[in-house]
């Protein structure tokens, strides 16, 4: 049996990590799984019960019995369900309980693509790819406002990166599975880069990846 080329893809909210692990699939033909999803699903199913997103033992149990055709719908995309995400995500229940549904993906025949928090750190260590994907405050914060506009969301830029600032504290600074870069992820800043340009570049890292990955084998 081979071993599945695994591409690990964290960094932080509006880092442009989405769209490079998105890029990267389509070009290597590999599946993509956005883990964001999974914890914006738990928060919102946990408050759509009338359940506090504080409340470890019921984000857990959520997370429990999420299926993924839960995580389709369009509601998981808002500011709202970003910041109920980053609330449930510090639970060491919730993260356990998404473990193994992650995993099962990354370990599909031919490998995958996984963007996230913790994929190069907890989720997927062995991967032979990793890539932390990061960019300044400001310039996230104009790139997570301009989405939300597309979107329909009216909401103030300085609200948008009190946010940005709110979340990276939480999802860093959390005791389980913080948001950090694993020690052979590769920097990815995109602060000065178009779309383009940070997907070339995540092609570079990733070419040279592979090509020691084979070497391995
Ligand atoms: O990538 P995103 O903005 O959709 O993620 C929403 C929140 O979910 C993020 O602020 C923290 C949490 N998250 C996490 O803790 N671990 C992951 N692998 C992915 C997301």
């Amino acid at each position: 049996m081979t071993r599945p080329f695994i591409i690990a893809v964290d960094g932080p909210a509006a880092s442009g990590k989405g769209t490079v692990a998105t890029r990267l699939g389509r070009e290597l033909g590999l599946p993509v799984l956005d883990t964001g999803l999974l914890y914006r699903a738990v928060g919102v199913l946990t408050e759509r019960a009338g359940e506090d997103p504080d409340d470890p033992a019921a984000a857990t149990a959520v997370a429990s019995a999420l299926s993924p055709d839960q995580l389709d719908d369009p509601g998981l995309r808002t500011r709202a369900a970003g910041e109920l995400a980053s609330r449930v995500a510090v639970h060491a229940g919730v993260r356990a309980a998404l473990l193994a549904f992650q995993r099962t993906f990354a370990s599909q025949d031919g490998g995958a693509v996984l963007d996230g928090r913790d994929i190069g750190t907890v989720i997927c260590p062995e991967a032979p790819a990793k890539l932390y994907v990061t960019a300044t405050a400001e310039v996230r914060a104009e790139r997570r406002w301009k989405q939300l506009k597309g979107q329909g969301e009216t909401v103030a830029f300085d609200d948008v990166l009190a946010d940005i600032i709110k979340r990276d504290a939480r999802d860093g600074g959390r005791d389980t599975a913080p948001m950090q870069a694993a020690p052979d992820a590769v920097l990815l800043d995109t602060t000065e880069m178009s779309i383009e340009q940070a997907a070339d570049a995540a092609r570079r890292i990733v070419e040279a990846a592979r090509a020691l990955w084979e070497r391995s084998r």
